[in-house]
């Protein structure tokens, strides 16, 4: 709390403008307003502990600006879901990726612009996207587990940035039918790490300048793309089975340029989410081993007769849990921001226009009112109705955000956890070195867990490596 002397100081100069929000619980503002309260702290946690202390709706102050920490499953629909969504744009975010995802994804673009026309073009978001995806499901089995081969090799993995190369190269093969070079994925990432440089920014955007070689990795990046769009016409007739190929032979007609933005802007919307939200779910299974061999035995049973299917993964009910599990507990996005285009009533005040509201799962996907044991992992609770109780973009379980703007790669990411739960489960144990909480950084607007390191153990390999490994 900010002492009295910087209390006061607000005060004197911003004392009227706070009038009309005296309806509203939040923290004492001093000369930053409450932003302090974000410095050195994770946004999702100072969100969380809003909603503990002060219920469903936060005021804040971003300097002299008020804003909102919505905790309230109505209020987060009426921002979301009413009609008077219309009213709330994303904000800086989409400013703040846009040089890196292009203009060309749903992500970047304004509701009361272009946003219906752009999510529309989606490849997730095409009428063939559920055929597609299921076709996926082998492929993407296969890639997966050449990369277990890979780091079972290792002594060792850090499982963040392991498993996203994983994820990154799954994704790949269900985008292009193939894995891609070192070099794409070292480009993704420096546009990553760019876009990242500019949410994380402490000065205003024109200030921040793009890492050296920034063009030329966004040229190669993407180009990458365009050149594989390029072949793949020359090569009409013998369609892959991939994304990239489906969405050419459904709509030709479509720009080079516009569908090599979208294929790339998957991994951006998707491969730092996705992998850590599998970081989460392995780190949670060593903690609570039954639910690992659970996970381990129905993998099992789903591989033992041949490749995995969209089929069998809609009767793998135990490997759905752990995902849903997985986040529910430790959603990778966990703050959402939308800020209204013009003044706009809300919890009973009216916000100025460009007024931050953060929008925040942690707390209500732990809320000890609607979740029993909230704390603990437990994938049980999402058999038997569970999924019904709470389904995805309900109240209390919105890990992939609710409402018409949820996240146009909901299904996708979940066939993507599932394949990979059950592929990675079916052939090694996950074994982590440490079942404590993990440190958790930020980028790219994701979770980021830090020094999640461990070691793959076959399962099929000789029981005394099993052995080495769990009496160490
Ligand atoms: C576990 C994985 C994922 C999580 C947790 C996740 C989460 C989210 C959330 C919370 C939003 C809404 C953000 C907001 O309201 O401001 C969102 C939007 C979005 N996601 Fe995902 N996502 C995941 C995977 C994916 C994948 C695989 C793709 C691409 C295939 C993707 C593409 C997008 C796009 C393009 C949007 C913006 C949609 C729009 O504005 O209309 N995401 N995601």
């Amino acid at each position: 709390m900010p002492n009295a002397l910087s209390r006061g100081i607000f005060n004197l100069f911003f004392g009227a403008k706070r009038k009309p929000f005296a309806s509203l619980p939040g923290p004492q503002p001093g000369i930053l307003g409450t932003a302090g309260d974000f410095l050195g702290a994770s946004p999702w946690d100072v969100c969380a502990r809003y909603g503990r202390e002060y219920g469903g709706v936060t005021l804040i102050w971003m300097g002299p600006n008020p804003g909102l920490v919505l905790n309230d499953p109505a209020l987060i629909a009426e921002v979301y879901e009413s009609p008077r969504r219309m009213e709330f744009e994303k904000g800086n975010i989409s400013e703040q990726i846009r040089p890196s995802t292009t203009d060309d994804t749903s992500f970047t673009a304004e509701l009361r612009g272009d946003w219906v026309q752009k999510r529309d073009m989606e490849p997730t978001a095409r009428p063939w996207a559920a055929e597609s995806l299921a076709e996926m499901v082998g492929p993407m089995q296969a890639a997966i587990s050449e990369s277990v081969d890979a780091l079972l090799k290792r002594d060792a993995i850090d499982l963040a940035p392991d498993l996203r190369r994983l994820t990154f190269d799954a994704f790949s093969v269900a985008l292009v039918s193939e894995k891609l070079p070192d070099q794409v994925f070292e480009d993704f990432m420096l546009l990553a790490k760019a876009a990242d440089a500019r949410i994380q920014a402490k000065l205003p955007l024109k200030f921040v300048k793009p890492p050296k070689g920034f063009e030329e990795a966004k040229a190669r990046f993407y180009g990458h793309f365009v050149d594989r769009i390029r072949e793949a016409r020359k090569r009409q007739g013998s369609r892959a089975v991939d994304v990239m190929s489906r969405y050419l032979e459904e709509q030709p007609g479509i720009d080079d340029q516009v569908l090599a933005h979208m294929l790339g802007g998957t991994y951006f919307g998707g491969a730092f989410s996705s992998s850590v939200t599998l970081v989460g779910a392995f780190h949670q299974l060593n903690k609570y081993p039954q639910a690992a061999e659970r996970l381990a035995a129905e993998a099992a049973s789903l591989v033992a007769d041949g490749p995995l299917t969209f089929g069998k993964l809609e009767g793998a009910k135990w490997t759905e849990a752990v995902a849903f599990e997985s986040l529910r507990i430790l959603p990778a996005v966990r703050v959402m921001t939308r800020t209204p285009s013009k003044d706009a009533r809300l919890a009973g005040v009216t916000l100025p226009a460009g007024s931050m509201i953060m929008i925040t799962n942690q707390h209500l996907h732990r809320d000890p009112a609607h979740w029993p044991d909230p704390d603990t992992f437990k994938p049980e609770r999402w058999l038997d109705g569970g999924t019904t109780r709470d389904p995805l973009g309900s109240g209390h379980f919105f890990p992939f955000g609710r409402g018409p703007r949820a996240c146009v790669g909901a299904d996708f990411a979940m066939t993507f956890l599932k394949t990979a739960l059950a592929t990675i489960a079916s052939r090694v144990k996950v074994h982590v070195d440490s079942t404590e909480p993990f440190e958790e950084g930020f980028f790219f607007g994701v979770v980021l867990p830090k020094g999640v390191t461990g070691k793959l153990v076959a399962r099929t390999a000789p029981s005394s490596e099993d052995v080495r490994v769990r009496s160490a």
